[in-house]
């Protein structure tokens, strides 16, 4: 079978959110059941033997792919999400943005030393996402065993700052140079 074309469906925006910008538009792959199924087929069948155990994926986009992703590999989700919006005791972790600082939060239970973790995200850019996530899951003592992503941009480097927090793979369906 011919390998779907996941960048051919994906859609450049201009200027978006601001000049100078191109935001990659991923609606239009996902709206496709074509698409949809196979950008998460890929992305579990590359770590199918890696013996997952839990998924864990940053809001909001993250939850888009690695929600489906952990049902397929028979993994539980684990949400990611933004201060506040967790009802019960977190570990927290901060990451740097264009302009300030945010972080991301994971319940206290939701992972353990005997997990084998796989985060996913649609998109790593400048990697500041996937390292949040990498330091948070070792807060829990659980071994991080990849990272799976859609669309990588390859110009912005991530991958040098992924490796300076973890030895995990790095996997990524579209490349963007
Ligand atoms: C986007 C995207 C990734 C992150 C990648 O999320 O969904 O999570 O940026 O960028 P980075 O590698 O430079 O960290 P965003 O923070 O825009 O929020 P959203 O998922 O809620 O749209
Ligand atoms: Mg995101």
């Amino acid at each position: 079978m011919a390998a779907y074309d996941f960048e051919g469906h994906i859609t450049d925006i201009p200027d978006y959110p601001e000049p100078g910008v191109i935001f990659k538009d991923i609606t239009t792959l996902l709206k496709e059941p074509e698409g949809f199924k196979a950008t998460i087929d890929a992305i579990a069948d590359h770590f199918k033997n890696a013996g997952i155990t839990k998924v864990v994926g940053a809001e909001a986009r993250g939850f888009m792919i690695g929600a489906p992703v952990a049902y397929s590999l028979g993994a539980g989700f684990v949400p990611a999400r933004k201060p506040g919006k967790l009802p019960r005791e977190v570990r927290s972790e901060s990451y740097e943005l264009e302009y300030g600082t945010d972080s991301l939060e994971i319940h206290t239970d939701a992972l353990d030393e005997n997990d084998v973790v796989l985060i996913v995200d649609d998109l790593v850019a400048t990697g500041g996402t996937a390292v949040a996530q990498a330091h948070l899951i070792e807060q829990f003592g659980a071994k991080l065993a990849g990272m799976g992503f859609l669309m990588e941009l390859d110009f912005l480097n991530p991958c040098e700052a992924i490796a300076k927090a973890t030895d995990a793979e790095v996997f990524a369906l579209v490349h963007v140079d």
